[in-house]
């Protein structure tokens, strides 16, 4: 019998068998339409009902009150880098951005084409880990167009959920975390992902804007970086990323079908916990996270003894499980564990984390 492979990449990411199983039989035909799912028209009935249904799993899962509209733009959540700005920014003279690590800087540093940035220290520099401040203690300068936070950062596995009550609207990249933290979308004005990581593939982008921010745009804004228009046009602007808005709505539909938000969300938490139980069981292993803000999605750590991370990688491949090299600015092992992977890869990881 062949290997069982665990897939633990961190973007594109595992999706799951049974998503998988239903895009090859529709790639050789979708629905008895006689043409396949990669031929599909954006203009068609079938599309739309796509779009429709992919929104109303997403508007179910994270319970988005009405006044909110999802959008699907193509590119990934660097174009939203430069999106955000450009549909907010508006008249004022700055924008916000918490700094907790290399997305939310990457973010910030993109958005200085547009506006002035003010980053908000995130972090906690009195202790040795690598913690967060509470919201409480952002310094948010309230004449800010919006702030920006990113919730799960990706490269060092540092998360936190809520950002409570800030004065400014709060734009909040969730690429790394869509669909596996239960947050509160009233906390938020706008809410970005990239699809490739927990809701399906490269190439696109998810948008959750709350109505009162939609408009007015930055003159030169691009018409397929509008959040107006798009919303508008029911995300119909030109020739839609069809495949990758498929996929999501095969994604919603398997997140549904699994129990739901909660469920992905208890999931995450299992699987990261047996990593981090195993992680400091071993003293030749160290997460430089504090507890509080672990992330349940992306575990990273590394060891003193770079022998011991090689032979561990090595250990990892022979067994099936892959993608677990760290990061190329950080290092060490990352486990990205989207909703897409089974406990059973985390079990097999946390077996060989404890003997490395
Ligand atoms: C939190 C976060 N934001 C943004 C990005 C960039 O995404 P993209 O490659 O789709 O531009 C990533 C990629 O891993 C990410 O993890």
């Amino acid at each position: 019998m062949t290997q069982i492979t665990h897939y633990f990449g961190a973007g594109p990411a595992a999706l799951p068998h049974q998503v998988k199983q239903k895009i090859e039989k529709d790639i050789l035909e979708y629905q008895n339409s006689g043409i396949s799912i990669l031929e599909l028209s954006h203009r068609s009935e079938s599309f739309s009902n796509i779009l429709d249904q992919a929104k109303t799993m997403l508007r179910a899962l994270y319970s988005i009150p009405d006044n909110y509209q999802i959008l699907f733009m193509a590119g990934g959540a660097t174009l939203q880098f430069d999106a955000v700005p450009l549909n907010l920014v508006g008249q004022s003279q700055h924008a916000s951005y918490l700094d907790t690590g290399f997305w939310s800087r990457k973010a910030g540093d993109l958005a200085r084409k547009y506006t002035k940035v003010k980053y908000v220290q995130g972090l906690d520099d009195t202790i040795d880990k690598v913690c967060c401040l509470e919201s409480g203690e952002w310094q948010v300068d309230n004449s800010s167009a919006y702030l920006h936070v990113t919730p799960n950062e990706t490269i060092n596995g540092l998360e936190f959920v809520s950002v409570g009550d800030i004065e400014v609207p709060v734009v909040a990249d969730l690429t790394s975390c869509m669909l596996m933290q239960d947050i509160d979308i009233n906390e938020f004005g706008v809410l970005y992902a990239a699809t490739q990581k927990s809701l399906g593939i490269a190439g696109l982008s998810v948008v959750i804007i709350r109505d009162d921010l939609l408009g007015p745009v930055n003159d030169h804004t691009p018409d397929l970086l509008r959040y107006d228009l798009h919303a508008e046009h029911n995300s119909i602007v030109n020739t839609t990323a069809v495949f990758a808005c498929y996929v999501a709505q095969l994604m919603l539909e398997w997140v549904i079908q699994q129990g739901g938000l909660k469920v992905m969300v208890q999931q995450a938490k299992q699987r990261s916990e047996l990593l981090y139980a195993a992680i400091d069981d071993n003293p030749k292993l160290v997460n430089n996270i504090c507890k509080k803000n672990r992330s349940t999605i992306n575990v990273a750590f590394n060891s003193a003894d770079k022998k011991v991370i090689d032979q561990l990688l090595k250990a990892a491949e022979q067994e099936g499980l892959i993608g677990l090299q760290g990061h190329r600015y950080a290092g060490g092992v990352r486990a990205s564990m989207y909703n897409g992977t089974p406990l059973e890869a985390a079990k097999k990881l946390a077996t060989l984390i404890k003997a490395a």
